[in-house]
Formats: structure tokens, C-alpha cells, sequence
């Protein structure tokens, strides 16, 4: 094993989620802001960027939020919250950001890739990304789907529900990140997804779309901050060879 594949598997084993933390120990909020940078790298869905976090740091705002979070310890003894939030309603601009993007890199490039990276996000994108309130789109674009997938292959993922799975995933990568990042700072964290989705997002005054994915508590673990041995189902019954 090469050094860099060591260190990495070091931290992989030693990232745990930390219900209890030292509320004694020091906590540098920098390292969150540097591990939220390295999150900003992570892997993203048409490098759209549907995603927004939300730190909580004062002392005031995290207890409330950890109320949301119906109260558990990883929230409450935390040093600060971040919550990993989707932003679909941003979509027109990051489209269009996109396609601003590839005509730069494309300049007095008339090929058919040029031509197609710049259909991707003027036509195709807009096509995906643009919902009504009741997903009637979403459910028009299921249909041409299938019908188009009788043919040849054809992406089934279409709906406005199809949409908000998507964007979860870019979100919860970017909060691995995170908390991988936060591990290499010598910190822990405990990503959440037991809250009040609805009195958080007022807390955070979120857009009306905006979800979120997941909240992240961060700080150092106590003694008794991880619960129990980790435990994982055999390798054989998960890693499938076809
Ligand atoms: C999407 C998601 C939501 C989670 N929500 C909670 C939660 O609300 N409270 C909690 O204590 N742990 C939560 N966890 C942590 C898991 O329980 C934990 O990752 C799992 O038991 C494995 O332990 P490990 O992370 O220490 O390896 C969540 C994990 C994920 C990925």
C-alpha cells in the first residue's frame, strides 16, 4: 500500500458519527470553513451546484437548532451545525452559468462537441429542471420517456420527485466530503437527518424549495461519544461481482 492509500484508509476507519462531544476541547472554526471548500469540490450533478451550507455557530441559533433536531446529543454538545441544503429554484442561473462557461472554453468552436455541451445546458437542462407546482411536467417527460426507452436506451429519471433524488445525492457527496475533511482537522461529526425539516428551514430561512439534505454536527469526540463498536454486514452480501 502506497503512504497516501494508508493515510486514507486510516481516516476512513476513523471517521465514526459522534453522538457526545468534549465541550471543553478547542474547536477551530476555520477548519470548517476549509473543509467546506474542499465539500465545494465534490462530484455534482451537471456541475449544477443546487446546493447551499449553512453554518450555525452562535451559541443561540445552534441550541434552537438542535431542538429541531429533536434534541440528541450529536446536536446539542455540537461546537457548530451545518446544514447541507438543495437550491432547485437556482437552476436557470447555474444553467446558464454552465453554457457561459462552455462558450468560453469553446471559442470559435463550431464542432459537434461544442455544440453539444452547449445544447446540454440551453435546451436539455431547462428541459429537466423546469417544474410546476404539482410535477404535471415531471409526469410528461416520464411518458415521453418510456415511450422514447421502447427504442433504446433512455434516461427513466425525469420526474419533478426524480429531481429532488438527484439533487440529495449531489448534496450528501458534498457532505462526506465534508466530514472526511473534517476528520483530516482531527474533528468529528454526526450527519443528521432526524430534524424538523419545516421549523429548520424557517430557523435557516430557506426559499420555499430549498430542502434539506442533511445537518452535519461537528466538534471532538468524548470518551463516551461513539455508542458502540462499528459494525458492518459481510462484504460478500454487499459487493456483488457480475
Ligand atoms: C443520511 C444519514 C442520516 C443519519 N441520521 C442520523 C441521526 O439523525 N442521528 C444519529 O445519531 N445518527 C444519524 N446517522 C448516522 C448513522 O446512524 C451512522 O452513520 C451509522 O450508524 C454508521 O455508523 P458510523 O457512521 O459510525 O460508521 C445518519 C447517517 C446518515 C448517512
Amino acid at each position: 500500500m502506497s503512504e497516501s492509500t494508508t493515510v486514507f484508509t486510516d481516516l476512513i476507519h476513523s471517521r465514526r458519527s459522534v453522538r457526545k462531544y468534549d465541550q471543553s476541547a478547542p474547536f477551530d472554526q476555520q477548519a470548517v470553513s476549509r473543509a467546506l471548500e474542499l465539500a465545494i469540490l465534490s462530484p455534482n450533478s451537471s456541475n449544477m451546484q443546487l446546493w447551499e451550507f449553512h453554518r450555525v455557530a452562535s451559541e443561540e441559533k445552534r441550541n434552537q437548532l438542535a431542538q429541531y433536531c429533536m434534541g440528541q446529543n450529536a446536536a446539542k454538545t455540537a461546537n457548530e451545525l451545518v446544514a447541507f441544503v438543495v437550491t432547485p429554484h437556482k437552476w436557470k442561473g447555474r444553467a446558464e452559468m454552465n453554457a457561459a462557461t462552455i462558450r468560453g472554453a469553446f471559442e470559435g468552436r463550431e464542432d459537434a462537441t461544442a455544440k453539444r455541451a452547449l445544447k446540454y445546458y440551453e435546451k436539455l437542462i431547462p428541459f429537466v429542471y423546469n417544474n410546476d407546482r404539482f410535477g404535471i411536467f415531471g409526469l410528461g417527460r416520464k411518458i415521453i420517456s418510456a415511450f422514447i426507452g421502447m427504442k433504446k436506451p433512455m434516461v427513466r429519471e425525469v420526474s419533478k420527485a426524480d429531481l429532488r433524488v438527484c439533487l440529495h445525492k449531489s448534496s450528501s457527496l458534498a457532505a462526506m466530503t465534508f466530514m472526511t475533511a473534517m476528520r483530516a482537522e482531527g474533528y468529528d461529526t454526526c450527519p443528521m437527518e432526524g430534524f424538523d425539516s419545516k421549523r429548520a428551514k424557517a430557523l435557516l430561512g430557506l426559499h420555499k424549495d430549498a430542502e434539506i439534505t442533511m445537518i452535519v454536527s461537528c466538534g471532538t469526540r468524548s470518551e463516551e461519544g461513539i455508542y458502540s463498536e462499528r459494525h458492518r454486514i459481510a462484504n460478500d452480501e454487499v459487493i456483488i461481482s457480475h
